[in-house]
């Protein structure tokens, strides 16, 4: 029998990176081993999740520690770790102290298992995943950034609470860069299949955009140390699950474009189908000529982005 257990790494033993080795154990997707610079809160968040494990009847090993070659034979690795926003930070103003950290990361990750799914949560998160495929060198299929899927979840909750409706018939789909430039896209979201446009009225739709669109600095204002985590990993883990379990689901993820959409050579948020092997299929959908221009303008800030941290990284 040569069927293995599944083992995640997670790097960055923070509130995102330990709330995600959390999911991953109660839901006993994979074993996991958290990776921190700071070795005593890997190890200690590892022992404690792993003492949870048996009130959660979940089988999975947790490791923690300073040491890559923790992340040996990992069949997905989340990049977790930075500087999380402070009020009044934009997420490009982690740009250069992230993409350092980002860079010392994956070097190591690269030598030692250059095999996995790497799925990048780091902000600003669609330059963060393009540091980081540029430098471990993967095929698209096996880099992903997580931010469509959270920038989704938030769009649903909002939606749900307006209409007093469950969350769980809502679909919906937010595209683009995970900044102010992402683009919800109210014509494709349904309730119970109903469209949202028969459902609310254009105003409140527009309120809903904005709040999504802010979503993550609505809770860095409340918080004021720190950002979200319970959702982000929540993301990351519904990512992780269709690719470990090869579900096959279409979730909006950061990708790289190779013609689709009509861009190239940029990470971006798209529909995505996620299986086995990663990123099985970039999902197009027809954008009418307003969504087209948003979708535009989102790339044109990611690659903005983009270029502003090589500059300064060189
Ligand atoms: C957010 C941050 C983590 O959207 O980007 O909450």
């Amino acid at each position: 029998m040569s069927h293995k257990r599944k083992k995640v790494t997670v790097v960055g033993s923070g509130f995102v990176g330990s709330s995600c080795a959390t999911w991953i154990l109660a839901r006993d997707l994979a074993d996991v081993s958290l990776i921190d610079i700071n070795e005593g809160l890997a190890k200690g968040r590892a022992l404690d999740l792993f003492s949870a494990s048996p009130a959660l009847n979940s089988n999975i090993n947790l490791k923690g520690g300073s040491d890559y070659s923790l992340a040996e034979d990992s069949d997905a690795v989340v990049i977790t770790a930075g500087l999380a926003r402070k009020p009044g930070m934009s997420r490009s103003d982690l740009l250069l102290k992230n993409s350092q950290i980002m860079k010392s990361i994956c070097h190591p990750l690269k030598e030692i298992c250059p095999q996995a799914i790497f799925i990048i949560v780091s902000n600003p998160l669609d330059a963060m995943v393009s540091l980081a495929h540029d430098i471990l060198s993967v095929s698209r299929e096996k880099i992903l950034g997580m931010a469509g899927v959270l920038d989704t979840a938030r769009f649903k909750a909002f939606v749900a609470e307006k209409l007093n409706c469950s969350v769980k018939d809502i679909s919906a789909l937010v595209l683009g860069g995970h900044g102010d430039s992402m683009l919800p896209l109210i014509r494709y979201a349904t309730v119970g299949g109903v469209p949202l446009s028969v459902l609310m009225s254009e105003k409140n739709q527009e309120v809903l955009i904005e709040r999504t669109k802010k979503g993550g600095g609505e809770i860095v204002s409340l918080l004021k140390t720190g950002s979200a985590h319970y959702a982000p990993a929540v993301g990351v883990v519904e990512m992780l699950e269709s690719i470990l379990k090869d579900q096959k689901r279409i979730l909006p993820c950061s990708a790289l474009l190779k013609g689709e959409y009509g861009e190239k050579d940029v990470f971006v948020g798209v529909p995505c189908q996620l299986g086995g092997k990663g990123l099985e299929k970039v999902v197009e959908i027809p954008l009418n000529t307003e969504e087209q221009k948003l979708f535009q303008n989102s790339v044109q800030s990611v690659k903005s982005l983009i270029k502003e941290m090589k500059e300064l990284l060189n």
